[in-house]
């Protein structure tokens, strides 16, 4: 049986953990609800825990209130605690290859190849606000929570409106939205990441299906996931580069290689890095305690 992962980020039993609840109940399998407020991201024991949940689950679905226009800080710590190398599937995939030649990867983070299993995910994001400036950056920051373990978002969702306790109730649209999305989710189950459906609203990246672009002159990025294309006449965006995305294996594996290369350009460099911080003016912290 697929396992379904939810993660709600707001309050117990408030608008965000509302619409997770019927979105997991939508996936018709026996999915578990972790709130994160219940877990302490500063804990190993607790991140251990986690990222079991996170490396055994098949789906995920995660929903967060909006705070300051995006996600709740506790999904941030996670992705700082947990994600970024640790679960990169490229860097995963390199290391996975140096212990199956016989060598243990000496690095500071886990090698765990429960990583490189496909998984999907849905996002569900809840504001107080009626209007879209107040939510802009919610969905792009919880990309990062996905990218790179290399998990494909099927749907994703911004609800607003919301702003006083359980209010999400009173919206009959999001909470329809909520369910089809746990099913949007489920329906995409065990496939391999390639072969995932897009079930949400188009966007205009192809990549990660969001709208919040970086223009330079007419060169467009995605602020989201890096995919890269020109601003046409009319507005239209050609987009000329996927393989840029941070969604791609291609980008993956390039920032993988780049990031060894760094590393070993710095490793001569150990005595001249060490003799320039010799000369940085000392500062004693001043803390609370
Ligand atoms: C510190 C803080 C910042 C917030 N910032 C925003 C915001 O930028 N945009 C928005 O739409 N709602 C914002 N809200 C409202 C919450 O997103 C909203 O109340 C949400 O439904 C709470 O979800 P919960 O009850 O599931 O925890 C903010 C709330 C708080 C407490």
């Amino acid at each position: 049986m697929s396992k379904v992962l939810g993660l709600g980020a707001g309050t117990a039993g408030g608008s965000a953990e509302i619409v997770l609840r019927l979105a997991l109940a939508a996936t018709g399998t026996e999915a578990e609800l972790v709130r994160l407020a219940d877990l302490a991201l500063t804990v190993q024991s607790d991140l251990d825990w986690l990222w079991e949940k996170l490396v055994e689950c098949d789906a995920l679905i995660v929903s967060t209130p909006i705070m300051s226009r995006t996600m709740a800080a506790g999904l941030k710590l996670l992705v700082d605690r947990l994600l970024g190398p640790n679960a990169d599937a490229a860097i995963i995939e390199q290391l996975v290859a140096v212990r199956r030649a016989g060598n243990e990867p000496a690095v500071p983070f886990r090698v765990d190849e429960r990583v490189l299993r496909p998984r999907v995910a849905g996002f569900l994001a809840v504001g107080g606000s009626l209007t879209p400036q107040w939510k802009t950056l919610a969905l792009p920051l919880m990309h990062t929570l996905t990218f790179s373990m290399h998990i494909a978002v099927v749907d994703q969702v911004v609800f607003g409106g919301a702003g006083t306790p359980r209010s999400i109730l009173l919206d009959d649209d999001a909470l329809r939205r909520a369910t089809r999305l746990g099913a949007n989710v489920a329906s995409q189950l065990g496939k391999a990441h390639d072969d995932v459906s897009y079930l949400g609203e188009p966007g205009l990246c192809p990549m990660c299906h969001l709208s919040v672009i970086e223009l330079t002159g007419a060169d467009v990025a995605c602020a989201t996931c890096g995919c890269r294309g020109t601003l046409r006449d009319a507005g239209r965006i050609d987009w000329t580069d996927r393989t840029t995305s941070v969604l791609s294996m291609d980008e993956k594996r390039a920032h993988a290689a780049e990031i060894q290369e760094t590393a070993g350009r710095h490793r001569e460099l150990r005595p001249t890095i060490a003799e320039r911080a010799a000369a940085i003016p000392a500062f004693a912290p001043v803390t609370p305690r």
